[in-house]
């Protein structure tokens, strides 16, 4: 596609409108819902990698910082604000390497293990401490105190490499057994609490094409019936979720299904998600705060491919689960950039998220919105001091990122009703290392709350505004308000020493009618919110 042509989104094409006045369209179609928005697609991965767990969120007891029983009161403050609906831990592949026992019975006497990134070349020159020789201070427990402080559900990661199916279904008896009828259940109540955690979401190993164990998709199609065969239940409805691709693997999706039903259909049953992970900025994107112009739209294009990622997989699993049983679940996703904005020397994949990396989450967030019907769940990696990271923390230093704006502006569209919406505007291509990369120059979502429509958008123009005309198909807006996120250079951050660098603004807006025009910053994500009256 050539710079300046239009490109709609989540559907069909708009007609260019010569108008200079409008250069943007938007066309919402408030009778064609699409399924509801689960606050489930807003959520995050805690991994026991680099400075996620040790600083991030375990500052300990006895710790000078501000805790609640050992974890961070500042993170368990701000997270609490963007109603975080899920949590996955304790990883990615720290959960292939991880028995659960280690991280239960008295703190002091658990063992030290090393932590699974110990080879990394970071890590070797890393100073010792909890991030290389796992203390096991945060097991099982103190994962579920952090839940209910900061009010997400739990989603587990079982270890399919090195541990046994017995320990799985042991880790579930330990979590969900009724209080004093089991052994387990004795030693979840020693640990201080009695009563089931009731955890619903499992996965069964993570990216068991790689780190998870190198299987052939058949392999482990074989390896997840056996060890989802007969797991306790407790009353629990569980929703197990199964490895599935590395961006648009095809053939581990089609294999993976074909070798899970040689059994016959029913074994679908044994399937809520299939974990599909995807990051943007791997190759040649930069580095994360320094990057040129170009660099911001091949990272943005590189975003919006999640779109494809989920159709192709969506089709792909629809030729053996027909009825589209099994939903997606995107439980890593992000930026993924090079090397050398690190928090700290032990803090692998840490990494400053500039305005450019707020968008990627605004882009993608508007995807999982428009594709709701498929997707069931997602887990931005991850949470603090890692990839595409809502909070940074250093000991007694602690930010929150452009990202953690955008789920607290999108967290409005949690539960909504996700209403087709077309989005047209003149796009940008870029080359990278002789690649094209083409990004549309505005996409969104829409979900009605009753009468209310959140209206979420990204003008991923790093220079100039976009004059847009909104149309309202079947409704008309009384009122509305406007919450953006903008900030005149593209590379802005926040930072210990700056840590209001980028903020939202909200103000009253004046929108009536059902054809408005509204003029979106540039490089700017934006929500309206619109009460449709009566
Ligand atoms: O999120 C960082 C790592 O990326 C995870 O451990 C792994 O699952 C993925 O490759």
């Amino acid at each position: 596609m050539r710079r300046r042509d239009f490109l709609a989104i989540g559907g069909g094409l708009i007609a260019a409108r010569s108008a200079r006045a409008a250069q943007g369209r938007v066309e919402v179609f408030l009778e064609e819902p699409i399924g509801t928005i689960s606050p489930n697609l807003h959520g995050h991965l805690t991994e026991h990698v680099g400075g996620v767990i040790y600083d991030g969120i375990w500052v300990g007891e006895d710790s000078k910082i501000p805790n609640i029983g050992g974890i961070r009161t500042a993170l368990v403050e701000a997270v609490r604000r963007i109603k975080p609906p899920v949590v996955r831990w304790p990883g990615g592949c720290f959960a292939d390497s991880y028995d659960w026992r280690d991280g239960i019975g008295p703190r002091a006497q658990r063992p030290r293990r090393a932590n699974f990134t110990i080879n990394h070349p970071f890590m070797v020159k890393a100073p010792d401490g909890p991030q290389k020789y796992e203390p096991n201070w945060f097991g099982t427990n103190e994962f579920m105190r952090f839940c209910r402080l900061i009010g997400a559900q739990p989603y587990l990661s079982a270890n399919l490499r090195s541990l046994a199916p017995q320990d799985f279904y042991q880790w579930v008896e330990y979590c969900n057994a009724p209080a004093k009828l089991s052994s387990l259940a004795d030693m979840r109540a020693a640990q201080g609490d009695r009563e089931p955690f009731g955890v619903r979401f499992w996965g069964v190993g993570n990216e068991s094409w790689g780190c998870g164990g190198d299987f052939a998709p058949d392999e482990y199609a074989v390896e997840y019936r056996r060890y989802t065969t007969w797991l306790p239940e407790f009353g629990v409805d569980l929703a197990l979720i199964a490895s599935g691709p590395d961006r648009g693997d095809l053939d581990w999706t089609q294999r993976f299904f074909a070798k899970l039903t040689e059994k016959g259909n029913a074994m679908l049953q044994r399937v809520y998600g299939w974990a599909l992970h995807y990051y943007c900025g791997t190759s040649g994107a930069g580095q994360s705060i320094d990057f040129t112009t170009d660099d911001w739209y091949s990272l943005l294009a590189k975003a919006t491919v999640m779109e494809s990622m989920i159709t192709r997989h969506w089709f792909a699993m629809g030729e053996i689960d027909t009825e589209h049983r099994v939903k997606l679940v995107v439980d890593e996703w992000g930026s993924w950039h090079r090397t050398g904005t690190e928090v700290h020397p032990a803090y692998l994949l840490s990494q400053v998220s500039t305005m450019r990396d707020a968008l990627v989450s605004a882009l993608t967030l508007d995807i999982f919105h428009r594709h709701a019907d498929k997707v069931a769940m997602s887990n931005v990696a991850q949470l603090v001091n890692n990839l595409h990271s809502l909070f940074l923390a250093r000991e007694d230093q602690f930010i929150v990122t452009p990202n953690y704006h955008v789920f607290e502006m999108y967290a409005a569209h949690q539960g909504g009703r996700a209403v087709r919406t077309l989005f047209a505007a003149p796009a940008h291509s870029v080359r990278e290392k002789e690649e094209p990369w083409t990004v549309t120059g505005l996409a969104g979502s829409a979900s009605l709350h009753g009468k209310t429509l959140v209206l979420t958008a990204v003008n991923t123009d790093a220079v100039q505004p976009l004059e847009t005309e909104i149309v309202l198909r079947g409704g008309v807006s009384r009122s509305a308000k406007v919450t953006t996120l903008a900030h005149p250079d593209i590379h802005a951050h926040n930072s210990f020493s700056e840590p209001n660098v980028v903020q939202i603004r909200e103000e009253a807006l004046e929108a009536r009618g059902s054809t408005f025009t509204y003029r979106f910053p540039p490089g700017s994500v934006t929500k309206l919110v619109l009460d449709l009256g009566s």
